[in-house]
């Protein structure tokens, strides 16, 4: 089962009697990428090479420095023959994907240029090297295979982290076909193992596994993707034998530029550390009375000589809370941590923001990091794996959420009026710097994803890094086209459709309006109303007969809103500017109250669980129409997955509508069913 959008069997039909000729050869043998695009076209299109220009159908023309940037290509005609132009090898092979992608999708190939808006375009794998994955939903991992197991061993359950002999999975095949996946939409960096960094998983950074993560490094530098690791921060305890992981410690400092100096032996273009430090009971800097530009900026030098990067994250938070102080609120927690620091990091250093202030929720604002640094490097942080968005069980094509989280203004007076995707590099010190990083979604799944569905969000991912105007619904639509070549345009419609409200719904009947985290504790799958409520995460929606919601103002809450600037912070701080899908995020509101849509509160929460619910019913009735235009294995897995979020949506619904219910006391002015 291959249901990559671009694979073996629905390609070779398509470019069979393409004859491929090599402008400028020489330039291009010389390279990695220049030999797998060779590759790619005589064993993986399995069409020809040709010596003679005359013959060739399509010409790679290197054109040395003609772009300004070396990831840019041209498609174009001339004499009936198609043209690649670019500046080198990756430029030839993005280009070659790229003409793949719009023969199939059905787009023009006349006059096509394409530059990436973003730089640094980053899956983070939360890979350990037992085999499970932190958050995954996908089967193993396909990197490491210890337990030579193909379900996730650890699910749910992620402290595992030790193993005995080799834990790398050696399966090149797989390798390969992950790494094409990724640079047929342009993902130009990875991060192999899982943030947080525990057990054995700490040695990756030294010999015996270090020489094999060199091995991966070989097979994804053939796709221009370079490599990363995260790291312990207490690893000179734990590997140095150290008595301290102080940053400012001589023999700390000294153990890391070691450690570096053995990295870059075996992976001379190796990309760097991800760091979560100080972070939900991972060690960092402040164990030692360090500031994190202090920590960062240690490791930074340490790497800086090989042209390394320390990728920080800004994950930073005060874990520990106590739901009966009012007065801390998580979402303050990266701001409070990073803004003062603004500056103070080196240029080698990256701080890597999740894209709202809490934690990739069905519905947050944009983190007020965007646009308050001035000086620093940025990168916006994305979770493809579905934590909170439904296991990739329920349909959720998550494109539309971070099409809209990209395109937010952060309307800075300072700053020229951009969306944050602008903002982050016009503020950044050196654009090479900046960029988008997410979760990544696959595993050992013969799908790739737990729902085969869920493959169109690291498609989706990469296009939007690549493209920052694409919109949701035309990358959609080229997926598809890629994917499911063999349907029907009403097939192929009928899950469009499914899939481009399916973000929608999902937000629909889960927690409303923004106020997040009411489903199961530690799983985050499920329904579960007070689930987090007391606990000490710092996740609450403080829902009481009056109202629900949590008060973020300055006027009278937590003062969360003045972060942003001054024009947002007014939008947010009253309930009448901001849009109902955020209005509980930032105001705790009477049942009563009137929102922009013209219903109340609770007539909303009851509408929205009810319409949920019958969506994800439709989809499934919609889905089983298509058995006789799919796949087999495709159609069965993803009715599979239809109905466990129907029966999800059933639960979120019904459990949603009798609390509020019960709280409010107010029946559905529509007198549907809502239990007591
Ligand atoms: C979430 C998630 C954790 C993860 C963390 C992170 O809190 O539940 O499993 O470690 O994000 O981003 O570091």
């Amino acid at each position: 089962m291959n249901n990559t959008w671009v694979n073996e069997d629905n390609i070779s039909s398509f470019m069979g009697n393409d004859v491929f000729y090599f402008n400028q050869a020489r330039i291009e043998i010389q390279d990695t990428i220049g030999l797998r695009l060779r590759k790619e076209i005589l064993e993986w299109l399995n069409c020809e090479i040709t010596y003679e220009q005359q013959d060739a159908t399509i010409i790679f023309n290197y054109c040395n420095s003609k772009f300004k940037n070396d990831d840019t290509y041209h498609i174009y005609q001339t004499k009936g023959k198609t043209i690649i132009e670019g500046n080198g090898s990756k430029a030839m092979l993005y280009g070659f994907y790229a003409l793949i992608r719009l023969r199939m999708s059905h787009q023009s190939e006349q006059d096509y240029t394409s530059t990436p808006d973003q730089s640094i375009r980053m899956i983070d794998h939360w890979d350990q090297i037992d085999g499970s994955i932190e958050r995954g939903y996908a089967g193993a991992s396909i990197f490491f295979g210890a337990l030579n197991k193909l379900d996730n061993p650890d699910r749910g359950d992620f402290g595992v982290d030790r193993v005995d002999g080799d834990p790398f999975r050696h399966n090149q095949e797989k390798l390969i076909t992950y790494a094409r996946m990724l640079a047929s939409v342009g993902i130009n960096a990875i991060s192999l193992n899982n943030v947080n960094v525990r057990g054995q998983g700490t040695n990756l950074i030294i010999d015996p596994y270090l020489s094999e993560v060199a091995e991966l490094a070989d097979t994804f530098r053939q796709f221009g993707i370079k490599l990363f690791l995260s790291i312990n921060w207490e690893s000179p305890k734990h590997i140095g034998g150290l008595a301290t992981s102080d940053p400012l410690d001589e023999n700390v400092k000294k153990f890391w530029k070691d450690i570096c100096q053995g990295i870059y032996k075996e992976i001379p273009d190796f990309g760097g550390f991800l760091v979560k430090a100080d972070s939900e009971g991972e060690p960092g800097p402040y164990q030692y009375g360090r500031t994190h530009a202090e920590g960062a900026n240690m490791l930074a030098r340490a790497i800086g000589p090989y042209q390394g990067t320390i990728i920080w994250r800004t994950f930073v938070y005060n874990s520990k809370q106590d739901w009966r102080d009012r007065r801390t609120d998580r979402a303050k927690a990266a701001f409070e941590n990073f803004k003062p620091l603004d500056g103070q990091f080196d240029k080698n250093v990256i701080l890597q923001i999740k894209f709202g202030p809490i934690d990739f929720q069905t519905s947050e604002p944009l983190s007020p990091l965007f646009g308050a640094l001035k000086q620093t490097n940025q990168m916006m942080e994305f979770e493809i794996s579905a934590e909170y968005l439904g296991h990739q069980i329920d349909v959720n094509y998550v494109v539309p959420q971070w099409q809209h989280m990209i395109n937010v203004n952060t309307k800075q007076p300072d700053l020229k009026d951009g969306t944050s995707s602008q903002v982050l590099r016009e503020t950044s010190l050196n654009v090479e710097n900046t960029g988008f990083a997410a979760v990544g979604n696959v595993g050992m799944s013969p799908f790739w994803t737990g729902n085969p569905l869920a493959l169109a969000n690291l498609y989706g991912f990469g296009r939007l890094c690549w493209d920052n105007r694409a919109t949701a619904n035309d990358i959609l639509k080229e997926w598809l086209d890629q994917t499911f070549v063999e349907s029907n345009a009403t097939t192929k419609r009928s899950i469009f459709n499914i899939m481009s409200t399916s973000n929608e719904t999902y937000r629909m009947y889960n927690a409303p309006l923004g106020v997040g985290f009411m489903v199961v504790p530690h799983f985050h799958y499920g329904v579960s109303v007070n689930g987090y409520e007391y606990d000490r995460w710092g996740t609450y929606h403080f829902a009481d007969r009056n109202g629900v919601g949590v008060d973020r103002t300055q006027a009278t809450g937590s003062g969360f809103t003045k972060f942003y600037s001054p024009k947002v912070a007014s939008q947010y701080e009253n309930v009448e500017t901001t849009p109902d899908d955020l209005v509980l995020f930032f105001h705790h509101l009477p049942y009563t109250t009137v929102l922009k849509n013209g219903e109340t509160l609770i007539q909303t929460i009851y509408d929205q669980h009810f319409e949920g619910y019958e969506r994800s019913s439709n989809y499934l009735k919609e889905w089983q129409k298509l058995s006789t235009d799919l796949d087999k294995n495709i159609y069965e897995k993803v009715l599979q997955c239809l109905h466990k979020q129907l029966q999800n949506a059933l639960e979120w619904r019904d459990q949603v509508n009798t609390y509020f219910y019960r709280m409010s006391g107010i029946k559905d002015k529509r007198g549907r069913k809502i239990y007591q």
